[in-house]
């Protein structure tokens, strides 16, 4: 039975998407069976893994009832498999008569799969909410910045409000990314995301991922699992202690350890 693992913030460029593609990468590079799930009407996830997705078949078609989710669900090599988004779905009100379509659709595959990975668009609409309600396991990516900061008390909030529909859901952790230790603004700006973090009992990862722009922007472009890969780049061992760190967690939430 999957476990399903969201990558959610509403703030746009805080690498959630690379966040979730990442993680997708190196569990399948461990041996998992893992289905990606893209639910950003931007769609940038699918571009990543699957761009040959022309949105025609898609998660809108799914909840829609145009196609069931095993017509939809496409089979890559180097990333499993996955559920791809549209812009069909900034058209949101789809949702509304059922907040938990997303969820209904995990429950009709999750047998086949270790391991679900849900990609969250950058906003607080009906989607990141569909999203929440589907979910188990939440990691809130983040920058090091003052202002990315600001947003994760709001998030928190409306996860809480939500967590009555959903009271199994937990959040791991907060992901620090694209912060390198070494610069002072983020030395100091971590001293606010600690403090934030435990006055609202939620953890930080140890695991901070670096800025890395060759590794994101070349694996982007050539649609590539960097862990498939000989190369080394140091986002790429980040990621690998994070995804670490993250099955752990799991587990000891899970009371396994
Ligand atoms: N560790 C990293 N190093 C360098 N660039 C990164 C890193 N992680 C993400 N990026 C880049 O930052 C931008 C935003 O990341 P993205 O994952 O799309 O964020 P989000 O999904 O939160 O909007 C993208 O261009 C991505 O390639
Ligand atoms: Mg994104």
């Amino acid at each position: 039975m999957a476990k399903v693992i969201t990558f959610s913030n509403q703030k746009g460029g805080v690498a959630k998407t690379t966040s979730a593609v990442m993680t997708v990468g190196n569990l399948v590079n461990r041996g998992y069976k893992v289905l990606l799930i893209d639910t950003d009407p931007q769609a940038n996830a699918t571009d990543f893994v699957a761009p040959h997705c022309d949105g025609t078949r898609s998660i809108y078609s799914v909840i829609t009832g145009q196609h069931p989710v095993e017509e939809v669900i496409v089979h890559t090599e180097e990333f499993g498999d996955v559920l791809p988004s549209s812009s069909q779905l900034y058209n949101d009100e789809i949702l509304s008569s059922n907040p938990f379509a997303i969820k209904e659709i995990i429950d009709a595959v999750r047998n086949s799969y270790d391991y679900i990975v849900i990609d969250t668009p950058p906003n607080l609409g009906k989607v990141q909410i569909a999203d929440i309600l589907a979910s188990e396991y939440l990691v809130i990516p983040t920058k090091a910045t003052r202002e990315s900061v600001k947003g994760i008390q709001m998030l928190i909030d409306t996860i809480y409000q939500y967590l009555e529909y959903n009271p199994s859901m937990e959040i791991v952790g907060i992901l620090v990314t694209m912060s390198d230790k070494r610069v002072l603004a983020v030395r100091e700006n971590m001293k606010f995301i600690k403090q934030l973090a435990e006055s609202i009992e939620v953890a930080v990862f140890s695991n901070w991922i670096r800025a890395a722009q060759a590794l994101v922007g070349e694996a982007e472009l050539f649609h590539t699992n960097v862990f498939a890969r000989k190369a080394r780049n140091k986002a790429k061992d980040d990621y690998d202690g994070f995804v670490s760190e993250l099955l752990h967690r799991i587990e000891r939430m899970e009371g396994k350890v």
